[in-house]
């Protein structure tokens, strides 16, 4: 029986924040987060230093094609704001380097270009694409001068096939983040992929970036809100596959739909890697998410296209992919006045169709405890 009671909450018991996030760690017992983690600056900070600085990020710069060159990069604008470069020497060795020069921190790449070296355009001091102090106006009479201080610093970057991702202090490597998903991808070809930059595009809307993620995380939603797309996949076999730091739903193709070549029918791979990443390959290749925080209530999705077979591309690519985002972000909107409400605290999971959102939670809980 159901116990009928009304709870209405103040505004500051609402707010409140608890010491800790509890997530049972069974999902048919456990009780989604408290509305406070979609709505508390204080509980963004945190996830700030101990989820987001933690974490390996997708590093998109625009490098030249080939030959040595730098770009340089901000990771996680709005939430971070790092600002990088992406380097390239003559020997082809690619570096992600600290763009704050290290005389009195001016910004030192500007604009993408060929550059064989980097050169503050502040008092001039001189950089190798490797980062390596080589010259500075009027430091004859310094002492104990140059040191390894004065060489621009580096952070690690690893690939998952051309996609580029470095991290400030990362929990764990890159190849352990992705653990078993990256085996598991293999059907999708990543190294085939060419990124079609004229169809990046970015969007903002009103809601906290893990109501966007958790909204990611279940296909229960499609049928109610996007109905073509459910037209397309066979919803009953929406399969949902859990690793440590990632997850897998893989959505079969009604009869006649697109789909990947081999067994089963697979019409699309969608992948989400902790903490903001998504990876949606499609026969035609992949649409890449990045999910970036810029407040408490407002958030920011950067899209990229990425290709692997032109033709299929031409036919079925990205045909509704605009109209599928506008029905999210749009639902998200949504439930983020609903996280306002001093009626509601906390919701229940569909045991199986919800088992990938609440490992995100359970994940994200963690990373905050
Ligand atoms: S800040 Fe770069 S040379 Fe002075
Ligand atoms: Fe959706």
């Amino acid at each position: 029986m159901r116990a009928g009671r009304t709870v209405v909450l103040t505004e500051a018991e609402h707010r409140m924040a608890p010491q800790r996030i509890d997530i049972h760690p069974d999902v048919r017992k456990a009780e989604t987060p408290p509305a406070c983690l979609y709505t508390d600056p204080a509980i963004l900070d945190r996830e700030k230093e101990l989820v987001f600085a933690r974490s390996w990020q997708y590093a998109r710069a625009d490098l030249p094609a080939e030959g040595p060159g730098l770009a340089p990069f901000t990771l996680l604008e709005g939430l971070i704001g790092e600002p990088l470069v992406l380097t390239r020497d003559e020997t082809g060795t690619e570096r992600v380097l600290s763009n704050v020069c290290t005389h009195r921190g001016a910004l030192v790449a500007r604009a993408a270009s060929a550059a064989q070296g980097l050169v503050c355009g502040y008092h001039g001091r001189r950089f190798a694409l490797d980062g390596a102090f080589r010259s500075a106006p009027e430091f004859q009479c310094a002492e104990h001068f140059p040191t390894h201080r004065d060489d621009l610093r580096a952070l690690p970057l690893e690939r998952l096939g051309p996609l580029r991702f470095t991290a400030l202090l990362p929990r764990v490597s890159l190849a352990e983040l992705l653990g078993d998903l990256a085996e598991r991808l293999s059907a999708v070809r990543i190294e085939r992929l060419v990124h079609d930059a004229s169809r990046d595009r970015a969007f903002e809307f009103p809601a906290n970036w893990a109501l966007y993620v958790d909204n990611y995380l279940e296909g229960l939603h499609i049928p109610y809100v996007h109905p073509t797309l459910a037209a397309r996949i066979e919803q009953k076999c929406y399969a949902i596959e859990l690793f440590r730091h990632a997850s897998l739903q893989v959505a079969r193709a009604r009869p006649g739909a697109p789909s990947f070549a081999g067994p089963g029918g697979v019409a699309a791979y969608y992948a989400w890697v902790f903490p903001n990443l998504m990876l949606n390959f499609y026969p035609w290749g992949l649409s890449l998410n990045l999910v970036e925080p810029r407040g408490v209530d407002r958030t920011r999705v950067r899209f990229e296209t990425w290709v692997a077979d032109a033709a299929a591309f031409e036919r079925e690519g990205g045909q509704d992919l605009d109209r599928i985002e506008f029905e999210d972000e749009a639902v998200v909107a949504d439930v983020q006045r609903g996280m306002r409400s001093r009626l509601f605290e906390r919701g229940r999971y569909a045991p199986e169709r919800e088992a990938a959102l609440h490992h995100f939670h359970r994940m994200l809980a963690a990373a905050l405890a």
